[in-house]
């Protein structure tokens, strides 16, 4: 099955098999198959966070299901439950429509309901973990059906069990908890000033979703005008001594709250902004004009190309400034 379409690098690559699979159900009778029951699959979501730089030599997956309901009603706080196969943007914007608040600030990130908890995604000041209640899954090599609740799935900073044990379990859907009364976060660099450029003082959850969605077409890349999986590396985290010490010789260097008193997050953009590559281009192969941490497939780039490029922007940031920077995005055919 060719590839080329199912991710958004637009980069070649043909898998030995796909399966559709609708309902999560007839799991159990695929891996029956065997080719599905000899290795694990990869399971392809909105191909959004993955490059191929090469095939992958596993069979593939992909889960196409759309159901969406409200399992639990509490009054102000809704459980719903999504299937794995639903576009994330058009799930959080039925929600806001439905009266569901919590999601906004994640609105226009590309992929699926199912890819969100693998790695938490998160943006402007807010992760999906917050508003997860349990992540249903099943594993291939028992055949049993898994629910996690929150705590179970470990998440952390672009993190969570299904990344420690990757292909061990399949998520089919996910339980959210929405709010029906918002608790807006407005504090992340950028969605103050747009709800003031547009004009608003006391923002619906629908207009922070508006603003964010106003700040991404900005500065990130559409992946059907410039191929691009998001983020490419995430930022890094480091000890605190290190991250003052950086800022002390760099005092423009932003700095975030990290995982605890003891540590600080970093911003990749700014370490490969700072390094120039910004904008660069090796043939096809680049660096986003409007945001240094998305690299970019101007056309006929292949995933090898991509993958070479990223690895001289974090060899160039380790020798500049003594940091490591990791993909964020799968690799698949290569090891990073
Ligand atoms: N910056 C630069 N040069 C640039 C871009 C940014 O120096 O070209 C610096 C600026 O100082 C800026 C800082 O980096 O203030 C942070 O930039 P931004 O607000 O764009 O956020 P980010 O840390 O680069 C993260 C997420 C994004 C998410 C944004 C907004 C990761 C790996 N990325 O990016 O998520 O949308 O915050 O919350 O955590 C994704 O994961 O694919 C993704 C796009």
């Amino acid at each position: 099955a060719p590839l080329k379409s199912r991710n958004t690098f637009g980069v070649a690559a043909i898998a030995p098999v796909l399966a559709e699979v609708a309902d999560a159900s007839a799991l159990p009778d695929l891996f029956t198959r065997q080719d599905f029951a000899a290795r694990a699959p990869l399971v392809l979501g909105g191909g959004s966070n993955l490059l191929f730089a090469g095939n992958p030599d596993v069979p593939l997956l992909a889960l196409t299901g759309q159901d969406v309901r409200v399992v639990r009603d509490e009054g102000d706080i809704a459980i719903v439950r999504a299937d794995a196969g639903v576009p994330w943007h058009g799930f959080v914007m039925r929600m806001l429509d439905e009266g569901f608040a919590g999601l906004e600030n994640l609105a226009l990130i590309p992929g699926t309901v199912g890819a969100a908890p693998i790695q938490n995604i998160g943006a402007y000041g807010v992760e999906v973990r917050e508003f997860i209640h349990a992540v249903e899954s099943f594993e291939p090599a028992t055949g049993r059906i898994h629910r996690f609740d929150a705590a179970q799935c470990a998440f952390a900073y672009r993190d969570s069990v299904f990344k420690h044990e990757p292909d061990r379990y399949i998520v089919t859907a996910v339980e959210f908890a929405l709010p029906r009364t918002p608790a807006l976060k407005l504090d992340y660099a950028g969605i103050g000033d747009e709800l003031i450029a547009m004009g608003i003082a006391a923002p619906s959850a629908r207009e922070v979703a508006q603003a964010v969605i106003a700040i991404r077409r900005r500065k990130l890349p559409d992946p059907a005008v410039l191929g691009n999986a998001g983020s490419f590396f995430k930022n890094p985290i480091v000890p605190l001594a290190q991250a003052q010490a950086l800022q002390a010789e760099h005092p423009g260097m932003p700095v975030f709250r990290g995982n605890g008193p003891e540590s600080r997050k970093l911003s990749a953009a700014w370490f490969i902004d700072a390094a120039g590559w910004k904008g660069h281009r090796d043939g096809d192969a680049g660096v986003a004009p409007s945001h240094a941490l998305v690299l970019v497939n101007h056309g006929a780039a292949s995933g090898v190309e991509l993958l070479t490029l990223a690895r001289r922007i974090a060899d160039s940031v380790r020798t500049r400034f003594a940091v490591s920077i990791e993909p964020e995005p799968r690799i698949v055919g290569a090891s990073w």
